[in-house]
């Protein structure tokens, strides 16, 4: 019954993906640990003076006694030095910190910015959530799995790019959208994503935003509401009021 709805939906929507799945998770690298050559806690993990420094600043931000508050920017920071988190960051991050490591664990497997495993470069993550997905989503996923001959979780031999497939980023208006590192590419098209894909490879740095002429998430075109002068105070009220 479930499979005849399906693909009764399938034929409909005329797409391999329903509104109501999400993405297929076939690896279980976001919960657990498994030490590698490139990834085991002898591995030394320090970080750099300027980095120091900065772990004093974030540090003073917060009380006596609340110190363990700061544990997202430290690891934020441990992940922008290495391009990744491996797990003597996050044991370095937890002596800094004065808690057990398993205070750490908790937090880095929860949140997906933390990246776990050796990452490209570049870390292209593809939004295909249902508005993206409305949009054209899954052909900007399938032109970034093209151009870089890699799939979903997987990261180039020259190491510069990893592609991620996400939930929502919250640029929903400005869909379909892909986040390069900490920029934002919106209202994209293939071929959008194929040219932003290639001046990386040749180590541009395309402008980020809607690719659209847009400037933000302005309609798209004429305004479609607020077309006329505001009515003024009163308006709409009963006469008898
Ligand atoms: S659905 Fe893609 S950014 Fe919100």
């Amino acid at each position: 019954m479930l499979s005849k709805s399906r693909s009764f939906l399938q034929k409909v929507w005329g797409s391999s993906r329903l509104l109501q799945t999400s993405a297929t998770q076939c690896s279980d690298s976001l919960f657990v640990h498994r030490d590698t050559p490139e990834d085991n806690p002898n591995i030394p993990f320090e970080f750099t003076p300027e980095n120091k420094k900065r772990i004093e600043a974030i540090m003073s931000i917060y009380p006596e006694g609340h110190k363990r508050a700061a544990m997202i920017p430290l690891l934020d920071l441990a992940q922008r030095q290495q391009g990744w988190l491996p797990i003597s960051a996050m044991h370095k991050v937890a002596e800094v910190l004065g808690l057990p490591n398993m205070r750490v664990y908790e937090v880095a497997t929860f949140y997906t910015m933390f990246l776990r495993k050796p990452t490209g470069k570049y870390h292209i993550q593809v939004c295909t959530t249902t508005p993206c997905w409305l949009r054209g989503s899954d052909d900007v996923l399938n032109a970034c799995k093209k151009k870089l001959n890699i799939g979903v979780g997987e990261m180039t031999k020259d190491k510069l790019f990893t592609i991620s497939e996400v939930e929502c980023l919250g640029a929903c208006v400005n869909a379909p959208m892909m986040a390069v590192n900490d920029d934002y590419y919106e209202d994209l098209s293939v071929k959008d994503t194929e040219e932003i894909l290639e001046d990386l490879k040749n180590g541009r740095k395309p402008a980020a935003g809607p690719r659209s002429g847009r400037y933000a998430s302005e309609p798209n075109g004429k305004l479609t509401s607020l077309t006329e002068e505001p009515k003024g105070p009163g308006f709409g009220i009963q006469a008898g009021l």
